[in-house]
C-alpha cells in the first residue's frame, strides 16, 4: 500500500506509539526511559501525542518543560551527541516507515532542530544556529507554539 502523509491526531498516535516501541528496544536509549527515568508510559505517551500535535498542527495543547526534563537526566546518564543522533535516526526511520509527504518531511526537520536545541542547552554548548537574535519569524512562531507559558 502506498504511504500517505500525517494528517492529524490518528497518524500522530501511530507514529509516537511505533517510535517508542522501537526506542524501548534500542540498546543506547531504551534503559534511559525504563531504568534511569522510570517513565510512566500511560502518562508519557499522551503527553507526546499532545507535543507533536502542537508542533505540527498547533492544536495539541502541550504544556511542559522539555529542556528541564532532559537536563535532569544529564547527571544520571549519557545525554551526548551519540544519544541524540541515535534518537533522531530512530525517529526519522519511523516516520519514513509509515508516512510520506509535506508533514512527514516537516516533522523530521522539527525533530532535528529540537534535538540540536535540547542537546546544546542541557550540555551548556553554545549553538550558533539557535542564537535567539538570529531566529527567523517562521522559527520564532514555531518555537512559540511549544514554549511553556
Ligand atoms: C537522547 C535523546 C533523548 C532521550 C534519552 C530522551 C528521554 C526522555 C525522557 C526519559 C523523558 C521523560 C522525562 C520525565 O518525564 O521526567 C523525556 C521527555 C520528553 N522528551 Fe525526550 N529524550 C530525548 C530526546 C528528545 C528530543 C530530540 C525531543 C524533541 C524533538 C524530545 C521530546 C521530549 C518531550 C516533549 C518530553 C516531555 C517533556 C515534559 O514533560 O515537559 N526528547 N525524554
Amino acid at each position: 500500500m502506498a504511504l500517505s502523509d500525517i494528517r492529524g491526531r490518528e497518524e500522530i498516535v501511530r507514529l509516537v506509539d511505533r517510535f517508542y516501541d522501537k526506542v524501548r528496544e534500542d540498546q543506547l536509549l531504551g534503559f534511559i526511559f525504563d531504568d534511569v527515568a522510570s517513565v510512566d508510559w500511560d502518562t508519557h505517551l499522551p503527553k507526546m501525542y499532545a507535543f507533536w500535535q502542537t508542533v505540527l498542527f498547533r492544536d495539541g495543547g502541550f504544556r511542559g518543560d522539555p529542556i528541564g526534563k532532559h537536563a535532569k537526566l544529564v547527571p544520571l546518564t549519557m545525554m551526548g551527541r551519540e544519544q541524540f543522533d541515535q534518537w533522531l535516526q530512530v525517529f526519522e526511520s519511523t516516520v519514513d516507515e509509515l508516512f510520506v509527504g509535506e508533514n512527514a518531511t516537516h516533522i523530521k526537520a522539527c525533530a532535528s532542530d529540537m534535538a540540536n536545541v535540547i542537546h546544546s542547552k542541557i550540555n551548556g554548548i553554545p549553538n550558533e544556529k539557535f542564537d535567539p537574535s538570529k531566529l527567523t519569524d517562521g522559527q520564532r512562531a514555531k518555537y512559540a507554539a511549544y514554549r511553556k507559558e
